[in-house]
């Protein structure tokens, strides 16, 4: 992996035809203008994403401003907008940065937040994944893959070993990825990489879900109802909820019942014949709405006094998205049960566990579908639509 070689005076020359000033451009590509200037004096060779970056800002393709060196495919998106504006590019071949390993990615599963990053909704995102278009046109975030680079500082991860992890904004829909060294953990042997792809964003949120509910913490045998259940988030919640013996109710489409019984649901309702108010208040001690829609009065009077409420859906309104429901869900857990509203991180001990009950066969991840690297749009449109079974993987596994 190099870094470009310059073509001499190339970007003055592009800036300059811009209308460009260096502190402009410096503010676009997000570097100060001290190196900027050094970068056009050809004092410092910038790294070949940064060439990229400053291509784009003058529109034109990287081959203008340097010789190229190594790139790899990808699937881009240079706007916000549905997966059918997708297409397949060249990119370069990322390098490890201090403390950063770059994977060559064997399975990417793909999840609803790929598709809020990829239509930039809500726009409440938009300032930090890019205002007026996405500042890494790569989506997918939960990634498998082998560690072909390790940058300086890194003690967690091998060259060559399997290791699967959450990237920060997206990347996982290309040949390889680059990834901060604290955020991968191994995959064991017996565990497949489009398997571990499934467990860091879904996987995770059930279980940090679970853990706000209070599922399993403190008493045993508890009642929990997970509201939208055939998902990514809900195949994992209801089979952790039942792994920490609670008594799981899920609602689901009819289709799905049987699955989520299989899963450990020992009741379904079909969220469009069967509407919650027809349930007895107090029934649960937790109540996980993964779906969004249900008022959260409702969701309170379906939990018993001291019982939990939690809010994992990201659903809302256009511009400020779950976040006016949040503030009502603070409010109104002053005056009845507690409801939290979820914000999952990237938890490396936990994606462990998971893989851990993966590989003791206690805990199975639910693939809908596995698409070739070449299919990927086809992947992202449909998780777009919004009815996943389980998860949808992108595989680009070797041999
Ligand atoms: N708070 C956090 O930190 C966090 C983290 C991760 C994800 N999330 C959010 O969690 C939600 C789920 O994510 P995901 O990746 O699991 O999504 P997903 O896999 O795309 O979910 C699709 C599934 O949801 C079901 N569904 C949709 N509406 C439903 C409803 N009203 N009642 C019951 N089921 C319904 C669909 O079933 P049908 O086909 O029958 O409609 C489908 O099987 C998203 O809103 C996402 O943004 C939040």
């Amino acid at each position: 992996m190099v870094k470009p070689t310059l073509v001499s005076n190339t970007i003055r020359a592009h800036r300059e035809r811009a209308g460009l000033t260096q502190a402009e451009l410096a503010r676009t590509i997000g570097v100060t203008r001290q190196t900027l200037i050094a970068i056009e004096q050809q004092k410092y060779s910038p790294t070949l994403e940064l060439a990229f970056q400053i291509a784009r800002a003058f529109g034109v393709g990287i081959d203008d401003l340097c010789r190229m060196t190594e790139t790899m495919p990808a699937w881009t998106r240079e706007t916000y907008g549905p997966a059918a504006g997708t297409t397949r590019t060249r990119q370069p071949v990322p390098q490890p940065h201090r403390g950063e390993v770059v994977l060559r990615v064997q399975a990417t599963a793909l999840n609803a937040g790929d598709v809020r990053l990829l239509l930039g909704d809500p726009l409440l995102v938009r300032p930090f994944f890019g205002l007026t278009r996405p500042k890494n046109p790569v989506r997918g975030l939960d990634v498998a893959g082998t560690v072909v680079a390790v940058g300086a500082d890194v003690v967690n991860a091998e060259l060559g070993e399997l290791v699967v992890g959450e990237l920060q904004g997206g990347g996982g829909l290309a040949s390889h990825a680059r990834i901060a060294a604290d955020r991968v953990v191994p995959v064991p042997p017996d565990v497949t990489p489009e398997a571990a792809a499934c467990l860091p964003i879904a996987g995770g949120t059930a279980w940090q879900a679970l853990d706000a509910a209070g599922v399993g913490l403190r008493h045993r045998a508890q009642r929990v109802l997970v509201i939208g259940a055939s998902g990514g988030v809900g195949t994992f919640a209801v089979q952790l909820a039942a792994l920490r013996a609670a008594e799981v109710w899920a609602t689901c489409g009819a289709h799905n019942a049987l699955l989520l019984e299989r899963l450990g649901a020992v009741r379904t309702l079909d969220h469009r014949t069967s509407p919650l108010t027809h349930l007895p208040s107090s029934r649960f001690d937790a109540v996980i709405d993964v779906a969004g829609g249900v008022p959260i009065r409702e969701l309170q009077r379906l939990v018993r006094p001291g019982g939990r409420v939690v809010l994992v859906t990201g659903d809302g309104g256009r511009v400020l998205g779950p976040v006016p429901r949040m503030i009502r869900a603070a409010v109104l857990s002053l005056r009845g049960p507690r409801v939290v509203s979820l914000a999952a991180t990237s938890r490396p001990e936990i994606l462990t566990k998971l893989l851990e009950l993966v590989e003791e066969g206690h805990l199975v991840p639910v693939i809908e579908r596995a698409y070739p690297f070449d299919e990927a749009v086809s992947a992202l449109a449909h998780v777009e639509a919004g009815h996943t079974v389980g998860k949808v993987v992108v595989t680009q596994r070797e041999g």
